[in-house]
């Protein structure tokens, strides 16, 4: 056959062979920039580019997600499934994205309403707003977290979901909260941005309502970035998370096919993690627990010296066992007295802090939080406030004093942070630091309690 017949007919290819060809994508300068984010010295980066810029150095990684075999995210999410004794793990890119995933999941829509604390990052509610849903906010009580009395008390025709939120590492009282979910027919979605990896009575937070949200950020324990993960037992829920979170189905084995059953199919969002985030959350997660080991002995060994005062009421802790234990808060009876206390307790070298009389502005305090006290949308349409199909739900009056006893609580609460890698002996000081200036301000309970007698009484 001649050059002239073609290849499709048989003859030869024109093309077997490209000459030029360039180094991988991602190479070693991508990787030497995240070394010296990681603030190794100059000698261990010139010793790290001395291996990576071998000839034999490899091909450079996809940090593609999807199909990959190798891909970090899918390992994380299954190592996470393992370790949380769930069904289903999706990573995704923020605990904000994860909210919002999970309130889509769970049929979020147009004027539902779903309670919310009045103490959480303004990312719990927000995502609802964003979902087209309207926040409620209700009470904490005195473990500062959602108070499930003042949950039932909230609930209206409209409710559809309960958000609790397991704050700054406090657990929310799970039992009383499903109890009054299942009652009312309610979903439970638990933020537990702010609680990677802790427990109420022995089953993970995040595992217990419908659906589980997390925060794996850099400002949370476990985490790195920007990213967050969504958990649930519940096989279509999972369906709805990742039809949602992966651009409407692209998850899928045949991602274009059409749907397989009514309802799989709809518009999402592109919501995965990235690669990235996977590699480091995959090394975190198995970090994890020891982490929570650790905080939780340094809890107990303060507690267990510490004498309990007539006028400090410790703050009430569901699982003193499951919690993450980076924190041991108390309230005074005033928060001018919050404020005195913790001068002093500073003054000693204890880490510890208030809001106090005078708290600044702070989108933790549901009062702070404008954008829905004041009923905002990013689009003109004030969707979902003006929305007639949200009528109802939307004529809720916000008002920033419309949960008291949250904005009391939290004025007078001092939290005393505890290090995991604290000493016994580092123990011992902050327990003789707390027991001094306690000493001095207050009367001791005759009863010769301990603190950890109190609380783990009451558990
Ligand atoms: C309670 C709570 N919920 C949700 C979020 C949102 O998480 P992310 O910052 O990863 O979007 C945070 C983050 O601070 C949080 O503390």
């Amino acid at each position: 056959m001649d050059n002239d017949t073609l290849a499709i007919n048989g003859g030869s290819k024109t093309i077997t062979v490209f000459e030029g060809g360039g180094p991988p994508k991602i190479g070693h300068e991508e990787f030497l920039e995240m070394a010296d984010t990681w603030g190794y010295s100059a000698e261990t980066i010139a010793e790290i580019r001395r291996v990576i810029e071998k000839p034999n150095a490899g091909g450079g990684p996809s940090f593609i997600h999807y199909g990959n075999p190798r891909s970090k995210v899918t390992r994380m999410e299954r190592q996470v499934a393992e370790l949380f004794n769930v069904r289903h793990v999706m990573g995704v890119s923020s605990g904000t994205a994860a909210l919002h995933t999970a309130y889509v999941a769970a049929d979020i829509g147009c004027g539902d309403e779903v309670l919310v604390p009045g103490y959480t990052f303004m990312a719990t509610a927000m995502a609802v707003v964003v979902a087209r849903g309207v926040p409620v906010w209700c009470e904490i009580d005195e473990s500062m977290t959602l108070d499930p009395n003042d949950v039932e008390k909230k609930i209206t025709p409209r409710t559809k979901a309960i958000a609790p939120v397991h704050m700054n590492g406090y657990i929310c009282n799970m039992d009383a909260i499903m109890e009054v979910a299942q009652r009312h027919n309610l979903m439970v979605i638990e933020d537990c941005a702010q609680a990677c990896g802790a427990r109420f009575h022995g089953k993970r937070v995040g595992t217990i309502g419908h659906l589980g949200c997390f925060s794996i950020s850099s400002y949370k324990t476990t985490g790195g970035g920007e990213a967050g993960l969504v958990a649930t037992d519940d096989d279509a829920l999972f369906a709805r998370v990742q039809g949602w979170a992966e651009a409407g189905g692209l998850w899928r084995p045949d991602r274009y096919a059409k749907s397989r059953w009514p309802g799989e199919l709809f518009c999402g969002v592109n919501y995965r993690m990235s690669e990235l985030e996977g590699t480091i959350a995959l090394v975190q997660t198995q970090k994890m627990d020891a982490q929570l080991t650790r905080w939780r002995a340094n809890k107990r060994r303060i507690l267990e010296s510490l004498p309990v005062y007539h006028e400090l009421t410790p703050q009430a802790v569901h699982d003193i066992d499951g919690e993450m234990g980076h924190g041991i808060g108390f309230f005074p009876e005033t928060a001018k007295e919050a404020e005195r206390v913790v001068a002093a307790l500073q003054a000693e070298g204890v880490g510890c802090g208030t809001r106090g009389a005078n708290p600044g502005r702070d989108w933790h305090y549901y009062n702070y939080m404008e954008p829905i006290l004041d009923k905002l949308s990013a689009t003109s349409d004030g969707c979902p406030w003006s929305c007639p199909n949200a009528a109802e739900a939307a004529a809720i009056e916000y008002s920033p004093d419309m949960c008291p006893r949250t904005i009391d609580l939290s004025n007078r609460h001092v939290r005393v942070n505890v290090d995991q890698w604290w000493t016994e002996h580092d123990c011992k000081q902050v327990a003789a630091a707390l027991t001094k200036v306690f000493d001095a301000f207050y009367t001791r309970n005759p009863s010769g309690n301990r603190w950890l007698d109190v609380i783990a009484k009451k558990n």
